[in-house]
């Protein structure tokens, strides 16, 4: 199997799925109409289904692809993503076996990110497709464990003939020819991607992370979904990470007892960041979209992950996909 040819591919450029509007149908459609695989990210049921009309619309005869952030997927995603026909669903944070033989069942082509060994042996032995190797210094929510440089090889050597895509480190061609030469089938970016006039990022958050000089793994918006993630420093990672960026006592306890509320339906508008403060443990995983004020920069998770360090630009995503072409 050609792996470009199967994913409509002119280029081996992926961008990832991210959730709370930052990679809707415009980012998504965009860079698949410039030869990348666009990825959309969690939406509620009602907005997904017209956002995989939009991406056929805007790029005909590429793939439609929907990242399935499994702790917030209900049956409708997936009722959706069955009857629109997408082409590749990606698997994040949560491997479900009996839904990657749904999935697979119905010809869609099934990538499972992974940041273990144990984590890839699993997706594989429940007839993942593909995998995405995610490196720890990658943006947002974290399976990554080790840098992806380390990780890669590893994933190779247990996915045999199946395609391994690379997370995490991502800014530039070189990286991508970087991961190309250690055996990867392409690259996949988030923050990146972020970082273009398409992507729902506030322009505030989008200068945040051209200035930042620095990133932090924490656990501490975790509020319904208490999972690693890097961010970059606010006045709430301040206020509530101790010098190593773990969560501070409080905030972590509230994190730990609200798991079960990641089961409640998103009503996808970030409506409970109104109630969030840098002075107040309630931290939920929202993020800065452009439709809030810009000041919820000290409240909101910044999500972004070390290429932050590098990126100094935001562009059109037709212009990210050039920059990351090898
Ligand atoms: C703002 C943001 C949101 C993200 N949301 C998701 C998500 O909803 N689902 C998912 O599987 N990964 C998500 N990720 C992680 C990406 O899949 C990917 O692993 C990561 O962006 C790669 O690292 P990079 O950001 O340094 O390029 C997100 C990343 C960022 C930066």
């Amino acid at each position: 199997m050609d792996i470009a040819d199967r994913l409509k591919l002119d280029v081996p450029v992926v961008q990832a799925g991210m959730g709370g509007g930052i990679a809707g149908a415009p980012l998504a459609a965009a860079v698949s109409a410039a030869g990348g695989l666009g990825t959309l990210g969690l939406l509620p049921p009602g907005q997904l289904k017209s956002a995989i009309a939009t991406v056929r619309d805007r790029a005909p005869g590429r793939a439609v692809a929907v990242n399935l952030l499994m702790p917030f997927i209900g049956r409708r995603h997936i009722e959706i993503c069955l009857e629109s026909d997408i082409d590749i669903a990606v698997m994040a944070f949560e491997i479900d076996r009996a839904l990657i033989q749904r999935l697979s069942g119905e010809g869609i082509f099934v990538m499972v990110m992974v940041g273990t060994e144990d984590q890839a042996a699993e997706a594989l032995a429940y007839g993942a497709d593909g995998l995405i190797a995610q490196g720890r210094e990658a943006g947002g929510h974290l399976v990554g464990t080790v840098a992806q440089a380390d990780f890669l090889p590893k994933a190779l050597a247990l996915a045999g003939s199946r395609p391994v895509f690379a997370a995490g480190g991502i800014a530039t061609a070189a990286d991508t020819r970087a991961v190309l030469d250690a055996g990867a089938a392409g690259a996949v970016a988030g923050t990146r991607f972020l970082l273009t006039h398409e992507s729902g990022a506030h322009p505030a958050y989008r200068q945040r992370i051209i200035d930042a000089d620095s990133t932090i793994e924490t656990t501490v918006f975790g509020l319904a979904w208490p999972a690693r993630h890097r961010v970059l420093p606010n006045a709430t990672t301040r206020r509530w990470c101790r010098p190593d960026g773990s969560a501070r006592r409080l905030p972590a306890a509230i994190n730990k007892f609200s798991a079960p509320l990641s089961r409640i339906p998103d009503r996808g508008d970030g409506a409970l960041l109104h109630l969030q403060h840098p002075a107040l443990p309630f931290l939920t995983p929202i993020t800065l979209t452009a439709d809030m004020p810009a000041h919820w920069a000290e409240r909101a998770a910044l999500y972004a992950g070390d290429t932050a360090l590098r990126l100094d630009r935001v562009t059109s995503a037709a212009q990210a996909v050039a920059d990351l072409a090898p």
